[in-house]
């Protein structure tokens, strides 16, 4: 029997965008902006295997089916979406799977000369593609990684633009929570990594707290975690709305089949104008699931 990977996780992760999707055309079509869907962990949509690094770092808790998908990803759903965007931009890393997207792009003859498909690294790319005028230009931008690949650096470009409607998924149970050990001590590349994510080491300070242990001989200064899921989720919540013009206060938690916590789906909308609306149908998306 075919798998999917993650369970019901990952089907309300990809109906929430496709959702988003659906409405964001309807309002783009009638404004003067040329607007495009970006996916940036693109995938082919069809079997996804993680490579071991990935699965035993960041998924021990995972079931063994729990790592292989068979289903519709991200490219195909959006392709799908009526009225179409002006220009898909789909990034893959492993080339491999660059050549199965080409294919299946090839399959959606009304839209696949709209598509460009990139095998570069996301962060770099993103980081280019932000630096152009989008002033004339609309997106919205999905980062669905297996981990911990989104660069706080990169995020930063995204909000910049004031342009992009950025749907996040944030390896809140499969990344964050398990590196941060009970005693702080944390190797220091990992420590790098939350560094990367969170665009600062002040996370440290968020999620640990100095207690005196006084015994016999005196006292000692020791380190305590003092964070738990909903704590995470409101620092990483907290970071995004200092450079997003609004933020959905309120993201997916996803779980997995023995409820325990793997991704946080996140919202972010960076222009001015027109985020109170992005974000209002967000909340109601996210609300539903
Ligand atoms: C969770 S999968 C994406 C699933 C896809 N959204 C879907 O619905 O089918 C993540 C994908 O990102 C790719 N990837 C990993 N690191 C990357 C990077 N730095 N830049 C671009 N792609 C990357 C992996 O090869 C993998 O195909």
């Amino acid at each position: 029997m075919k798998q999917k990977f993650g369970g019901d996780w990952t089907e309300k992760k990809l109906a929430c965008v496709r959702k988003y999707l659906e409405a964001y055309v309807k309002i783009m079509v009638k404004q003067k902006f040329r607007f495009a869907y970006i996916d940036a962990f693109a995938g082919t949509g069809y079997r996804e295997i993680l490579d071991e690094e990935t699965k035993q770092m960041m998924f021990p808790e995972l079931d063994e089916h729990e790592t292989e998908s068979f289903l519709k990803g991200s490219i195909q759903r959006a392709l799908e979406v009526k009225p179409h965007f002006d220009k898909y931009i789909f990034i893959e890393k492993d080339k491999n799977k660059c050549d199965e997207l080409k294919n299946i792009v090839n399959e959606y003859m009304d839209v696949k000369d709209r598509v460009d498909v990139k095998n570069v690294d996301a962060n770099e790319y993103l980081s280019d593609l932000c630096r152009y005028d989008w002033s004339k230009h609309r997106a919205v931008l999905f980062l669905d990684p297996f981990g911990m690949q989104v660069k706080w650096s990169t995020i930063e470009c995204i909000a910049r633009t004031q342009a992009i409607d950025m749907w996040l998924l944030f390896p809140l149970g499969i990344g964050v929570s398990r590196l941060l050990k009970n005693d702080g001590q944390i190797k220091s590349a990992m420590k790098n990594k939350l560094d990367d994510l969170f665009g600062t080491k002040e996370w440290f300070n968020e999620f640990y707290k100095i207690t005196i242990d006084d015994h016999l001989f005196g006292s000692e200064e020791k380190l305590e975690k003092d964070v738990d899921f909903d704590k995470i989720t409101e620092y990483f919540i907290r970071r995004l709305k200092t450079i997003f013009s609004k933020v959905a206060e309120k993201p997916a938690k996803l779980v997995n089949s023995k409820n325990n916590p793997l991704f946080l789906l996140c919202f972010a909308a960076g222009n001015p104008k027109g985020s109170k609306t992005a974000v209002k149908i967000a909340d109601y998306i996210l609300s539903g699931i």
